[in-house]
């Protein structure tokens, strides 16, 4: 209880008179960076073109009952012809940061880094980075955002510890051609979600359901994937290049912020990211979760380990539902709390809305490991929105999902974490996965049928933070 202590105390720079702007929603740091965020697969379409190689999510999402209404990401928003288009409404939104992630299959169409780099992708992302520059657009770029090359899987994929080398002799790549014009990579986004959802679940790309052993095996070499890459930037990009990741942390809240259950979300929060951040940030895995695994633990050497928690520049956070916690007498000091069925939900029926998750984790994650930096790299809701006659989509409740997760990043920067810079998922509305286009998580939406774009309500508040600085 003692520890929790400081989080309870009001802040010395934060005294909240009624008057102050705190109060009031207040501002945030001068320089914090707003931006948006989207991934290839999910927005580029162009799937065909360009000498791009296929990934498995091309694999999956021509797999007849995988994606909702048979959907594909063969031409989504086609932001490969129309990314000038798209900085455009960036630069309406008065954003400073466009979070992207580069297609592997573009590069290295087999996923091998051997030989040279495919030009013609590698120019497509030259010419993307040097038009967000054009813009004061400071370009963010992830190398790994789920599609993996299907030529790696046909050798096992994540399975295979092989494919953890040849990330990172891709993102060797990568970073030597980029980083003349890239100041800040993400290895891999949301290592939890493509090793549970691809290899564990099976609702995700490759399909595989594989045993515990299996499924540990493969979040070692996701975690091994990210580590080997941060140490091939390193030799590789640019001196003097931020290099770090995006993971979506299970979001430890605690029920009510009393010092017991803020030290349980604490216990909670290393021990739920146990084979994810806890073994990037401490190189190595708790014993309770080896413990927990007994005979299906991972296999894994000192060397990896070390490698797996080479030093970062910054942690991307994606945080949406909060993972509730509540104090307890068991042996982890903690329980689980699970939504109820009335627990308010966005339009996806896993994202229950916890505005106080975006207070917590950034706060937790700032005390538990002290990273040098914090970036939200997502945060946002999928909503069913609706085109009015005068064609306006009025999401007033994505609005409210984006004012009240913000205030409280505000009270947590506030409080004292450390974080740098929010970007929206998504600028657009774009291909969500399984769930195909019938989620749409963008504040701008699409028309499928013209490519026709239109900020929603949502941008227009959004904007308004953005040139304010300040919750609106
Ligand atoms: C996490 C993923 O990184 C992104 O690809 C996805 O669309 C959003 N969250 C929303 O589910």
């Amino acid at each position: 209880a003692a520890a929790a202590t400081p989080l309870l105390e009001a802040p010395a720079h934060a005294a909240r008179s009624p008057a102050s702007p705190a109060a009031q929603g207040g501002s945030f740091p001068q320089g914090f960076v707003w931006g948006t965020a989207t991934a290839a697969y999910q927005v580029e379409g162009a799937a065909n073109l360009g000498g791009r190689g296929k990934s498995i999510w091309d694999t999956f999402s021509h797999i007849p009952g995988k994606v909702a209404n048979g959907d594909t990401g063969d031409v989504s928003a086609d932001q490969y012809h129309r990314f000038k288009e798209d900085i455009a409404l960036m630069r309406d939104l008065g954003v400073k940061g466009y979070r992207f992630s580069v297609s592997w299959t573009r590069i290295f169409p087999d996923g091998l880094a051997t030989g040279n780099p495919n030009a013609e992708g590698l120019g497509y992302y030259q010419r993307l980075v040097d038009a967000l520059r054009e813009a004061s657009i400071e370009p963010y770029c992830t190398l790994f955002h789920w599609d993996l090359p299907q030529a790696l899987e046909d050798k096992g994929g994540w399975q295979n510890r092989d494919t953890a080398q040849h990330f990172a002799d891709y993102a060797a790549v990568v970073g030597s051609k980029l980083s003349d014009r890239v100041s800040h990579f993400m290895t891999t986004n949301e290592i939890r979600s493509f090793t549970e959802l691809g290899y564990a679940n099976g609702v995700h790309a490759p399909g595989l359901k594989l045993d515990a052993q299996g499924v540990a095996q493969v979040k070692h070499h996701g975690v091994l994937a990210h580590g080997l890459a941060v140490q091939a930037l390193r030799a590789h990009a640019r001196p003097g290049t931020m290099i770090g990741l995006a993971e979506n942390p299970a979001a430890a809240t605690p029920v009510i912020p009393d010092a017991a259950n803020i030290h349980a979300a604490e216990a909670a929060l290393r021990e739920e990211n146990a084979p994810f951040l806890t073994a990037i940030f401490e190189g190595r895995y708790t014993e309770r979760y080896l413990a927990q695994l007994g005979g299906s633990a991972p296999k894994f050497t000192d060397a990896e380990m070390k490698a797996i928690s080479s030093p970062l520049d910054f942690v991307g956070l994606n945080i949406y539902n909060p993972m509730y916690i509540k104090a307890a007498d068991t042996p982890a000091g903690y329980t689980v709390v699970h939504p109820s069925p009335t627990y308010p939900r966005m339009a996806s029926p896993w994202l229950t809305v916890g505005p106080e998750a975006l207070y917590w984790v950034p706060l937790l994650v700032g005390r538990t490991w002290q990273p040098r930096a914090i970036y939200i790299t997502e945060n946002g809701a999928s909503a069913a929105d609706l085109m009015t006659p005068h064609g306006e989509v009025l999401d007033i409740d994505r609005a409210m999902f984006l004012r009240n997760y913000l205030n409280q990043l505000q009270r947590s920067i506030t409080d004292g974490a450390p974080v740098k810079g929010y970007f929206v998922w998504s600028l657009l509305d774009n291909f969500e996965w399984a769930d195909g286009y019938d989620k749409r998580f963008g504040i701008v939406y699409v028309d499928y049928k013209t490519q026709k774009r239109t900020p929603k309500l949502s941008a227009h508040l959004y904007r308004n933070i953005v040139m304010q600085n300040r919750i609106v």
